[in-house]
Parts: C-alpha cells; sequence; structure tokens
C-alpha cells in the first residue's frame, strides 16, 4: 500500500467548481496527484449534502486518477453497488454508521468492496478510537483518519490528531501490518502543515480547499508532493 513510503496527496473534488468539473479534473490530472477523493455526503451522517453515484460516473472517462469515495453517509451499504459500478478504485466507509446499530455489520461491507476487487477503507471520526478498527485490521487496506468533524470542507486542522496519527502508525507496526494499511489523513491539510501530518505517520493526505481555493491547484499539488 505504501508506494517507497512517499505520501500521496489526494485532492479532493468537494471544494472545486462544481460548474467547471471538467476543467477542476484536469488541473488534478495535469499534476502530480495519484488519488482523486470523493466525498459523498447524504444529510443524515453529516450535516450536508454533496454529490452522487451519476457525477462520479460521468466524470470516469476524463481521469486516470485512482478515484477515492469517502461515503459519510448513514447506510453506506446500500450505496455501495452504485458507486462500484461507477468507476470507484476505492471505498471507505464510518465505522460510526455501522458499530453501535450493526443493521450492516462492517465485515459484510468489507466483503462486498473487497469482493469487487477495490481497495476498502474505514474511516473514524476526530473523537473515535482507533481501537474500535482492531478486528477489522487484517481485512482492511486503509484508515481514514478524520481531522475535521466530517461534513464541511475548509475547517481547520484538529491539533490532537497529529498524536492520534502517530499511535495508529506505532500500533500498526507493532501488529506488522504497516506494510498492508496505509493512513490516509482528511481534513484541514495545508501546505504549512503537510509535512507535520507526514511526519506524524500519514501515508495518503486529503487536500481540497487549499487545492481549489488557491490560485494554481496543480501547482498547490505538486508543492504538497516536494515538501
Ligand atoms: C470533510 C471531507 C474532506 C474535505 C476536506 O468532511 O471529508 O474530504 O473535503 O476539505 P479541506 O481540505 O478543505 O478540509
Ligand atoms: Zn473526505
Amino acid at each position: 500500500m505504501q508506494q517507497n513510503n512517499k505520501p500521496i496527496i489526494a485532492p479532493s473534488l468537494l471544494a472545486a467548481d462544481f460548474s467547471d468539473l471538467k476543467s477542476e479534473l484536469k488541473l488534478c490530472n495535469d499534476s502530480k496527484a495519484e488519488w482523486l477523493h470523493l466525498d459523498i455526503m447524504d444529510q443524515q451522517f453529516v450535516p450536508n449534502l454533496s454529490f452522487g453515484p451519476d457525477i462520479v460516473k460521468s466524470i470516469r472517462p476524463h481521469s486516470n486518477l485512482f478515484f477515492d469515495v469517502h461515503l459519510m453517509v448513514s447506510n453506506p451499504f446500500d450505496m455501495l453497488s452504485a458507486f462500484i459500478d461507477a468507476g470507484a478504485d476505492a471505498i471507505s466507509f464510518h465505522i460510526e454508521t455501522t458499530e453501535p446499530r450493526f443493521t450492516f455489520p462492517p465485515k459484510i461491507l468489507i466483503n462486498m468492496i473487497k469482493k469487487n476487487n477495490l481497495r476498502c477503507g474505514i474511516a473514524i471520526k476526530p473523537k473515535t478510537s482507533f481501537k474500535v478498527l482492531q478486528k477489522y485490521l487484517p481485512f482492511i487496506d486503509y484508515i481514514v483518519v478524520m481531522s475535521v468533524e466530517p461534513g464541511f470542507g475548509g475547517q481547520g486542522f484538529i491539533p490532537s490528531t497529529l498524536e492520534k496519527i502517530s499511535s495508529i502508525d506505532k500500533n500498526l507496526k507493532e501488529k506488522n501490518l504497516r506494510d498492508q494499511i496505509a493512513i490516509q489523513v482528511d481534513g484541514g491539510i495545508k501546505l504549512h502543515n503537510a509535512k507535520e501530518v507526514i511526519n506524524a505517520g500519514a501515508d495518503i493526505l486529503v487536500a481540497g480547499s487549499e487545492v481549489f481555493k488557491s490560485e494554481n491547484p496543480s501547482e498547490t499539488i505538486n508543492k504538497m508532493y516536494s515538501l
């Protein structure tokens, strides 16, 4: 999963100009970015609504980037096949949507994602302990550590996330799972804090507003790669 320990930058399309998605996508295609982060919100799990599988399907032919779908929805299971059909390469879901109610045990979601040859991630909100993921670790490819409360782009990075990332990194190393599981960090990543996040142990940095609200998004992505 880790590519020579070099972090991957995943621009988040949520912060792009939705009236001109093709051009915004091209800015990512023309940069060093390897992943494209796609935030799916249902206004139930989070207080915001973003876009659905039809948008993902319509932009799929315009990019070779690795499509990373982040499901912030209260019923991820019902949405899986639509995003798989739309061309997702990886899907992450929130453990908070499954654990208390167990409508769909996480293992069923993981199996469905993996059966279709996609990478599978599990996301945790800032207040959720990494410990709840322990029993699923052997089956997943990445952990999404939320560094803001999910729901909106443009929020400030929660500083205690750095410690959380380091302890996840340490725990995965102790379990000999570090090569198998990547740590993705999502929310409030800027040029000024990206290096700290990488040093704490992040493998994949999601960056929305820093990239798309900058004057030259491709250059901002490339700058993040050169930190
Ligand atoms: C927040 C989303 C993030 C968001 C990041 O709920 O999961 O992916 O787009 O945006 P920035 O980089 O602006 O915090
Ligand atoms: Zn996200």
